[in-house]
């Protein structure tokens, strides 16, 4: 794998024609585009191909949560859009995460990788206990990385603070998808949580997902041409 296909480039905007140029002019700069809940519930799966002509992977960050028969039929219909990653939420528990990964082996050979949420990066350990689950937001993303990957999993989505730990607990097989990326020379902006791309790298992460340094820059293709230099001197 190049350095940069570890960039996933997150197309955090409802505008369906600004979303497809920032995907064509970053082709060889990222390794694939992130559509989210607000890109997908104003565009669709149509919006979805429109910016997948640009020929890189696709990571449908759909985060779904809900009972197993609902989240294997919506896994089922989003697989011809051909999603190179897709994810749910691991709180949904094992059998809706079983029932996940067994729509997605119908792809056969083009199964996406299915990866689980494990506790939001916004949610603090306050925030937890606000909704009955006591103790550490790091101990939580370990018992639901851990169930994710018993579920038959590929991986997780963690902010870097927890890729050691979740690393540690989970082998060097599982994936890791880290977002609270922020180079050196970008702004933090809401994400509190964050480490340069170069740690998260050397910390263990597989894939890192990347908005505003690059989509809210004056110009995204330099920005993204440095994170790559960044990335290569690894
Ligand atoms: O602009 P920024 O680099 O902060 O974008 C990060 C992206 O990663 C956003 O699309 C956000 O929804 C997503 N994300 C996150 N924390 C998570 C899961 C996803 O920031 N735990």
């Amino acid at each position: 794998m190049k350095p940069t296909d570890r960039i996933f480039v997150a197309l955090d905007t409802t505008d369906l024609d600004r979303a497809v140029s920032l995907a064509n002019q970053l082709v060889g700069l990222v390794g694939g585009v992130k559509m989210g809940k607000e890109f997908l519930t104003a565009h669709g799966p149509e919006g979805v191909r429109r910016v997948a002509e640009c020929g890189m992977p696709i990571f449908l960050d759909t985060k779904f949560h809900d009972i197993p028969n609902t989240v294997n039929s919506a896994i089922r219909a989003a697989l011809p859009l051909n999603p190179f990653v897709i994810n749910v939420h691991a709180s949904g528990g094992s059998q809706m995460m079983r029932a996940a990964q067994s729509a997605v082996e119908e792809a056969g050979d083009k199964r996406p990788l299915l990866i689980a949420v494990t506790v939001l990066t916004s949610m603090s350990d306050e925030d937890l206990a606000e909704i009955g689950m006591q103790g550490l937001a790091e101990d939580r993303v370990v018992a639901l990385a851990k169930l994710t990957q018993k579920s038959g999993l590929d991986g997780v989505v963690c902010s870097p603070l927890e890729i050691t730990a979740v690393r540690k607990a989970c082998g060097q097989d599982f994936k890791l998808m880290v977002p609270g990326i922020r180079p050196a020379w970008s702004v933090a902006g809401d994400q509190k949580r964050i480490t340069t791309p170069a740690d998260a790298v050397k910390l263990g992460a597989d894939y890192l997902v990347i908005g505003r340094p690059i989509t809210g820059a004056d110009d995204p293709v330099k920005a993204a041409q440095m994170i790559a230099d960044e990335l290569a001197s690894v």
